[in-house]
């Protein structure tokens, strides 16, 4: 039985960062990724959605008007790629655009049929093949405005009777955090930042636009600062866990962007680090809160379901600095003995709830502090 809900944060696959439009994204390795989600534990590490992302459709759609698949990268059709995937526990999900085309390829009126004036044909093909996600992009969006955009297609979704999970990638452009979780609209989730590149200064960049947005987040309506470059090669480890460290507690998607069949221990490691899942996944569903930047270092803390919060500092600069972080600006009463647990060390110490330490360049520490 597959459930899904937009309680907490998506998490799952989606192949677009690891292979844009290249020919090796077809469904041999859908179908494999899937198959690894499983035997590698990733499933069961909480990533259920498998998703597809632009180019899996046909440049034309059929006599019918019915978008229909590649049939060169898919030549069992979608229907037969969505029954593999629930057969294995995951839900489905599919991509398309909020205009006449989707983005690739990068030229103006060519490329994939778009879903704008055809949102309730194609939301019902959605429907059809077994989709429960769809991710609805911006480009060739003939500036109609986009909340008329994304509600059309909201309300076609709804009207299909099967729930997808509808997740709006409109690049933060029009401020999707102020009108998106309307119920008219029906969103999810909605990217606030453009595209993620997998190298440190692209993802800096997008956590500084998505953490100051902690007040639009929460249970059903998440902000979105793009997939995970976790394992493509781009950064280091340091920085990839940083990256993981800081989605999960600003309560992102985890959407793993890796061709997860050729990974490293390493970098799966992280991946199905469950503490630091646990954080992302927690019920409460805050995003957390940076309560400071001084120097480069961030400081965000995150309110959890049993009375703990969790804690990550982040030294953002280019050089080793020595951290030194109070109780009281983590919320905490200096009196109270706090029971530490490092996420990525695994391990528990008592203390104050201050904490001192030198970070390297681009690290981060993340802890679960509770009261004992
Ligand atoms: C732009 C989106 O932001 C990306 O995530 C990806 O879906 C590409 N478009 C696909 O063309």
């Amino acid at each position: 039985k597959i459930t899904f809900n937009a309680d907490t944060p998506q998490m799952g696959f989606n192949n677009w960062n690891s292979t844009h439009c290249r020919d090796e994204f077809n469904e041999a390795m859908i179908r494999e990724v899937a198959d690894k989600f499983v035997s590698l534990g990733l499933r069961d590490a909480g990533y259920r959605h498998i998703n597809i992302d632009d180019c899996w459709a046909n440049w034309k759609r059929d006599k019918n008007g019915n978008l229909q698949a590649n049939p060169t990268r898919f030549p069992h059709g979608i229907k037969a790629l969505a029954d593999y995937i629930h057969a294995r526990g995951f839900a489905f999900g599919l991509y398309s655009s909020a205009g006449t085309n989707t983005c690739e390829p990068n030229e103006p009126n060519r490329g994939f049929p778009g879903g704008l004036g055809h949102e309730k044909q194609d939301a019902a093909f959605f429907a059809s093949v077994g989709a429960d996600y769809l991710k609805y992009d911006n480009c060739n969006n003939q500036k109609v405005p986009a909340r008329q955009r994304y509600q059309a297609m909201g309300e076609a979704l709804r009207a299909t009777g099967r729930p997808i999970f509808y997740s709006l990638c409109e690049w933060g452009e029009n401020k999707p955090w102020l009108w998106a979780r309307d119920p008219a609209i029906g969103a999810s989730s909605w990217r606030t930042t453009g595209d993620i590149s997998d190298n440190y200064a692209s993802m800096l960049k997008i956590f500084k636009e998505n953490v100051v947005l902690d007040a639009y987040a929460g249970p059903g309506h998440w902000n979105d600062p793009d997939m995970l470059e976790v394992g493509n090669g781009g950064m280091t480890d340091v920085e990839y866990r940083s990256h993981f460290s800081l989605w999960a507690i600003m309560a992102s998607p985890l959407l793993i962007g890796t061709d997860i069949r050729k990974i490293k221990p390493d970098a799966l490691k992280i991946l199905l680090n469950k503490e630091v899942i646990a954080v992302d996944q927690d019920p409460l569903g805050v995003q957390g809160k940076r309560v400071s930047d001084a120097h480069g270092v961030d400081v965000i803390v995150k309110p959890l379901k049993d009375g703990s919060r969790a804690v990550v500092v982040f030294n953002e600069a280019d050089a080793a600095q020595d951290v030194a972080v109070s109780p009281k600006e983590l919320g905490l009463k200096a009196s109270t003995r706090y029971r530490m647990r490092d996420l990525w060390q695994h391990r528990d110490t008592q203390g104050d709830g201050s904490i001192k330490l030198r970070l390297e360049p681009h690290a981060t520490v993340m802890y679960r502090i509770a009261a004992q």
